[in-house]
């Protein structure tokens, strides 16, 4: 008796010590250590769990919901249940039982896919590998493979299963046929959100059976399809789809995987990779991931705080996407920046005039509401006042919008596309200024009143200096659009007239801007002024720039402000030449991604997860702060340097015009690979002090320090656009 206890405490002692010395296999092993896989022994609580999405339906491994863009439910104004993403069942979490045990798990960034390794207990050789997937390609479909491997067991192995997929508090739900192979529903939204519009989901479905079995000796891989098709895109026909798109995957079902990961290495064909940093590198793939898994450019919703995997603020859209998360995609993958993000308010221009109308005061265009979702109208909760008073957003969409012509020169999109939205913004700031002008005199003056500025600390403030500059810089744009589409009835010069005299607060004092009329130094929420050092590039000597970001760091709310103000002084101190105060706060930019899957919080402690508007604001750390990138109206900036405890940094794929851009560096070298298409655009490398090099199509580039031009020249149009790199 004795003996048998002292073996099971050997045996649990030797357990424990196997335990604790948890390695990986070495593929798995390897591809952490090529920055492509986030992995754990154990997983974390719910919230820090990883999501698997394609931009059009995604949802967190383990959770009871799954979103899709643009199914919300809910009154545009309510207090109690205002408009949020519709909450669909999971019905791809299944639960193995027969004692598995989960031996490790991991997100493969690379391949987009979340995968979990089990065991059966001591004695057992079989393993089941579940691997969980939204397939890039074939959006509507969410695939879960569950490998049995029974190869080493002498005996038939049988593994139970569970699964009970929640009632939704959004839809009714219909069974509307099972069978052993699958089941349908008909998820209807029972409080649409405004008018009668009924939003629909055709869902079909794997029948999860109770177990699954196989032989001795054998391997077996078990398919589970879930198809999802909404009435937005087949009004009438959402069910039958739903079970065609779920036919022809089942029928292809070997393949699935591969498809898969093919879309997604396009993906990645834009990347960054970080050298010498593994952390780091992960950080940043992740944060990727997490913003490229929540949008795509064949379904323009546009992205929320909270990503498409979860139901943080609502789902709703805010300045978020265009301000934080659009500037990397807009880099890397430009048709995703027009099609996914911009689109969606191109398509919601009737919710912002309605908006602008509400008012009753006379604005006139289009005013883009704080917070939108399935309308486009105001949606943000009534108790906040944010939805009245914080206005800047309508400049943000303009600026973005702007920064998508000049990084691409797309004046076909401007035309036909973007043009009435530009314009109705501009019309919207015009009648939105109140005219300080004394009569008779010639120095008009014109002010903002009654804002809340990105520092939300202040409400109902006069003249922010963020606010006016974005509204100046959106009726300049509206200037410049008008005569590139050559627009002979805007009124350009009251859009002069008003941009010009727009007042914009200056300290001549402490040469410095305040944040607004009669600011005294309160602490702020989150980045505002230095905001317009970058991204907004407003004309300023570098004393005040550096003015603007000392004083700003000490008056910001350290503890309850979101992690992307810290990646905005982070650029700004780059930009001065100042990588020690860069350093100082650099680690603070990105320490809300939380282990082990690097889902971002939204502050140190929590709020809403997985914020990835901090992501955003760190990978602008990276691009526009390390690599120092600026686009502009005929050029494109590039400052690059490197973060701290790195040896390389590479902005693979960044688009510019009509080429694409490989850029490396380390602290000796700069290589840039140019490569061109279509329009073939050819380049010209000026040196600060040599001949210069004409360069044809590809080519790549090995650049000692120094200052370099390389103009890039359309044979078609010959139109020079330039990269300036100060390296
Ligand atoms: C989802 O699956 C996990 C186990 O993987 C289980 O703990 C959880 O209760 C399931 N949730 C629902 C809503 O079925
Ligand atoms: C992740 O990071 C590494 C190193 O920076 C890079 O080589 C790799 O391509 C990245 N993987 C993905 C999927 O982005
Ligand atoms: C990701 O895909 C590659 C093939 O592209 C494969 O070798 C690797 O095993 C996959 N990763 C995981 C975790 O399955
Ligand atoms: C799905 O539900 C809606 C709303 O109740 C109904 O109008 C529609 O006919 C249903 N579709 C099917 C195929 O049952
Ligand atoms: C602003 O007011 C001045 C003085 O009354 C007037 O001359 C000017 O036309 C006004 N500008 C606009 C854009 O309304
Ligand atoms: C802001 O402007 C409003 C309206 O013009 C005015 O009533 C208010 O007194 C101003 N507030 C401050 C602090 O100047
Ligand atoms: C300008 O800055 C100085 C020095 O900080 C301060 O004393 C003064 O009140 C400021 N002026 C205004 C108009 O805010
Ligand atoms: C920026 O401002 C300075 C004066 O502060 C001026 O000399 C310069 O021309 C301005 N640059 C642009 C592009 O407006
Ligand atoms: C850089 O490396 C040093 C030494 O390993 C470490 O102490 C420090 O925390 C690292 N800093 C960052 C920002 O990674």
């Amino acid at each position: 008796m004795l003996k048998t206890v002292l073996i099971g405490v050997i045996f649990v002692f030797l357990i424990g010590i196997i335990r604790s010395q948890d390695v990986y296999p070495e593929w798995w092993q390897t591809r952490i250590n090529q920055g492509h896989l986030l992995s754990a022994f154990e997983e974390p609580q719910s919230e820090l769990m990883p999501s698997v999405g394609n931009g059009y339906v995604s949802y967190v491994i383990g959770s009871d919901s799954i979103y899709i863009g643009g199914v919300f439910n809910g009154p545009a104004s309510s207090l109690e249940n205002p408009s949020h993403r519709a909450q669909i069942p999971n019905f791809q979490n299944i639960t193995l039982l027969s004692g598995a045990e989960l031996e490790y798990a991991g997100l493969d960034i690379e391949n987009a896919t979340y995968t979990r390794v089990y065991t059966f207990g001591s004695g057992s050789s079989t393993t089941a590998t579940v691997v969980y997937y939204a397939h890039q390609s074939i959006r509507n479909v969410l695939v879960q493979e569950i490998t049995i491997d029974n190869t080493l067991n002498t005996q038939d192995f049988q593994l139970d299963l569970e699964s009970a997929p929640v009632d939704s508090i959004d839809f009714t739900i219909d069974t509307l046929d099972q069978s052993d192979q699958t089941t349908q529903y008909n998820l209807t939204i029972l409080t649409p959100e405004l008018g009668n519009l009924f939003v629909s989901v055709g869902v079909t479905t794997s029948t999860i059976p109770p177990s699954l079995s196989v032989e001795s000796g054998n391997s077996k891989t078990f398919y589970f399809l879930t198809s999802l098709v909404t009435s937005l895109e087949t009004e009438q026909f959402y069910i039958e789809t739903s079970m065609d798109i779920y036919k022809i995957s089942w029928n292809i079902q070997d393949s699935l995987e591969k498809s898969h990961r093919d879309a997604w290495k396009k993906i990645w064909d834009s990347r960054i990779e970080v050298g010498g940093n593994l952390d780091l590198a992960q950080v940043v793939n992740s944060s990727l991931y997490y913003i490229v898994s929540s949008v795509r450019d064949d379904w323009p919703w546009s992205l929320s705080p909270g990503s498409l995997s979860s139901n943080g603020y609502h789902g709703h859209v805010f300045w978020d996407s265009e301000t934080w998360m659009y500037p990397s995609i807009l880099t890397l993958y430009p048709k995703t920046a027009r099609d996914g993000i911009l689109q969606y308010r191109i398509n919601h221009l009737e919710g912002a005039q309605e908006k602008a109308e509400s008012y009753g005061v006379g604005y006139q265009g289009y005013m883009f509401p704080w917070e939108s979702a399935f309308t486009g109208t105001e949606v943000c909760p009534t108790v906040a006042p944010t939805g009245l008073l914080e206005q800047h957003i309508t400049g943000d969409i303009s600026f973005a919008m702007r920064q998508y012509f000049y990084l691409t020169g797309d004046l076909k999109w401007l035309k036909t596309t973007a043009y009435p939205a530009i314009k109705g913004m501009a019309e919207f700031w015009a009648s939105r200024v109140t005219n300080e002008t004394v009569p008779d005199s010639y120095n008009p003056v014109f002010s903002i009143n009654i804002v809340i500025p990105p520092d939300e600390y202040a409400v109902g403030v006069n003249n922010s200096v963020y606010t006016n500059v974005i509204a100046k810089m959106a009726l300049e744009w509206g200037v410049e659009a008008a005569s590139l589409v050559g627009d002979k009835t805007a009124p350009v010069e009251q859009w002069n007239e008003i941009s010009n005299g727009l007042i914009v607060l200056f300290n001549e004092t402490s040469q410095m801007h305040p944040e607004y009329e009669g600011y005294q130094g309160e602490t702020i929420k989150q980045a505002d002024v230095i905001l317009l050092g970058y991204p907004l590039m407003y004309n300023m000597s570098t004393e005040v720039r550096s003015n603007d970001l000392i004083y700003y760091q000490t008056k910001t709310d350290i503890v309850n402000g979101p992690a992307m103000t810290w990646a905005m002084f982070v650029v700004g101190w780059l930009e001065l030449g100042q990588p020690q105060e860069a350093s100082k706060l650099w680690p603070q930019s990105y320490s809300n991604a939380q282990q082990p899957f690097n889902v971002w919080t939204e502050t140190p402690t929590g709020g809403t997860v997985n914020f990835i508007t901090g992501a955003g604001g760190f990978l602008q750390g990276v691009i526009n702060g390390y690599g120092g990138l600026r686009i502009h109206s005929t050029y494109l900036d590039f400052n690059p340097q490197l973060p701290i405890n790195t040896t390389s940094l590479k902005l693979r794929g960044v688009h510019y015009q009509s080429a694409k851009l490989d850029i490396y560096w380390t602290s000796q070298i700069m290589q840039i690979e140019l490569s061109s298409n279509k329009d073939q655009l050819d380049f010209v490398l000026t040196t600060s002090n040599g001949t210069p090099q004409y360069l044809k199509e590809k080519v790549t580039l090995t650049l000692p320090v120094g200052t370099f031009t390389i103009e890039a020249i359309s044979s078609s149009t010959h139109k020079k656009h330039k990269l300036l790199i100060n390296y």
